[in-house]
């Protein structure tokens, strides 16, 4: 930590998780069992990366926390809101992600995550029904009520910092309406007349907690602060805000494998995948609506990277298709096929095939650990807005679209966004040079 100019991770940190299902228990899980020493926090970039600082005969590799003040496992104490009323450990068991040998050490503590009453509107995910829910006057109503959440969670656990992180259902698509959702004026004019159909329950967790002073993450594909005045209250906040969608199966394969075409001039005439998933996820995704949400968030990745622009001859007319097929037997170990439609020398057509057989939450596990660590390292480096450094991680990387910006999807390019992040809030300097 040479000249670091970051706030040190005094104290403990509470992790607010919207939504306990099957990825929150999986990585509430991992982090109480890593804690006692019986599993490992594999996958996780925080726990694990080591990153080059300096150059030449100067040069180290260093873990994070080694760069930077970060806060360690140890440090976090968890909340979480749901429309179910199970606690976490029964949550854990039901969502069948994990093995009862792996949840029992740290059931105690698990069941001690009692969901507080979720924020809610079946209109925003039809299939779920559950009880646990609050009772609202309007969306301004929502926002206070979950802002009293907040500060009686943090005073009755003593958490020095806290961070909310979406990891709740796909709500339906909320497209971005320039009269609502560009001005913090407007978006909170329209939470007071109680705007249901342009403020999603999503929004009204995010205000409050930009409003409370937490930094929040976008998991899902929801559009929630993915719009202007959401991008201004994070400024009047100087809180950071990250999303949105976690990037963990086939976006991950398709940023990382994408590039391989790309950067071998290889010309490209269709990308199709499907996938097979049976989780309550997958459930919600059946809802042509609520999938219409992540169809847009999953379709953006490619079209940056293999830019029709930059080479027509190569990427101008390819057809680019994302399909999720709910399917119960599988559960949460998801099943995608990409079939790739790729041409060569005198446009000689070849096809490629990935068949991935996932763990969806063991693959978005760790990603909410280090989007919770570095939105709290974000802010206490005084960081506000969207985070473009933390892109690496999600499918949608947010960007300014009202100046035109492209967001870098390129999981490489991602990589090293991330790391002269690091390096400099660490106090070292950035630099492109290849590991
Ligand atoms: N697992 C992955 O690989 C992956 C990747 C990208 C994004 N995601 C997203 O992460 C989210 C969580 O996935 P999951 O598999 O844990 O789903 P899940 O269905 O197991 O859990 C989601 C939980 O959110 C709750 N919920 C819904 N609306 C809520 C609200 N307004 N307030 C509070 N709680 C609410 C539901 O009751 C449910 O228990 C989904 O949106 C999913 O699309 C997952």
């Amino acid at each position: 930590m040479s000249n670091s100019p970051v706030k040190p991770a005094e104290g403990k940190l509470g992790v607010l998780v919207v939504g306990l299902g099957a990825v929150t228990t999986t990585f509430m899980t991992g982090v109480l069992m890593a804690r006692k020493g019986l599993a490992k926090p594999v996958g996780s970039m925080t726990q694990y990366d080591r990153i080059r600082v300096g150059k030449g005969k100067d040069k180290k590799y260093l873990l994070y926390k080694d760069i930077v003040s970060m806060a360690s496992l140890d440090d976090i104490v968890f909340g979480a809101w749901d429309v179910y009323p199970a606690n976490a450990y029964e949550s854990a068991i039901n969502a069948e992600v994990l093995k009862e040998k792996d949840i029992n050490p740290v059931k105690d503590e698990l069941e001690a995550i009692k969901p507080m009453k979720a924020a809610f509107d079946k209109n925003y995910a039809k299939r779920l029904d559950g009880e646990n829910v609050k009772t609202v006057t309007s969306r301004w109503d929502m926002v206070e009520q979950l802002r009293e959440d907040i500060r009686k969670f943090k005073a009755e656990t003593g958490v020095n910092r806290c961070v909310v992180l979406w990891a709740a259902s796909t709500e339906v698509y909320v497209p971005v309406n320039e009269k609502v959702h560009y001005t913090l004026a407007d978006l909170e004019a329209a939470m007071k007349a109680d705007d249901q159909e342009n403020i999603a329950p999503s929004m009204c967790y995010a205000y409050a907690a930009l409003a409370e002073g937490c930094p929040f993450i976008m998991g899902a594909p929801n559009t929630t602060v993915d719009i202007p005045a959401m991008w201004e209250l994070s400024e009047k906040t100087g809180m950071p805000i990250a999303g949105k969608d976690f990037k963990t199966g086939q976006t991950l394969v398709k940023s990382g494998f994408a590039p391989i075409i790309g950067t071998r001039m290889l010309g490209l005439s269709g990308w199709f995948s499907t996938n097979i998933l049976g989780n309550r996820d997958g459930l919600v995704l059946d809802e042509p609506a609520n999938f219409r949400t992540k169809e847009v968030s999953k379709l953006s990745t490619l079209e940056s990277i293999l830019v029709p622009e930059a080479q027509p001859d190569l990427y101008s007319n390819y057809y680019h298709k994302v399909r999720i097929n709910y399917y119960p037997p599988r559960n949460d170990n998801k099943e995608g096929w990409d079939n790739i439609d790729i041409f060569g020398w005198m446009g000689y057509p070849m096809q490629i095939k990935i068949n991935f057989l996932c763990r969806d939450s063991i693959l978005a596990a760790p990603l909410c650990l280090d989007l919770v660590l570095l939105s709290d390292l974000a802010a206490r480096a005084g960081r506000h807005g969207t985070q473009r450094f933390l892109s690496f991680f999600l499918k949608s990387p947010m960007h300014d679209y009202t100046k035109g910006e492209v967001p870098v999807n390129h999981l490489f390019q991602q990589y090293t966004m991330l790391k002269n992040a690091i390096r400099e809030m660490g106090g070292y300097e950035a630099d492109e040079e290849i590991d």
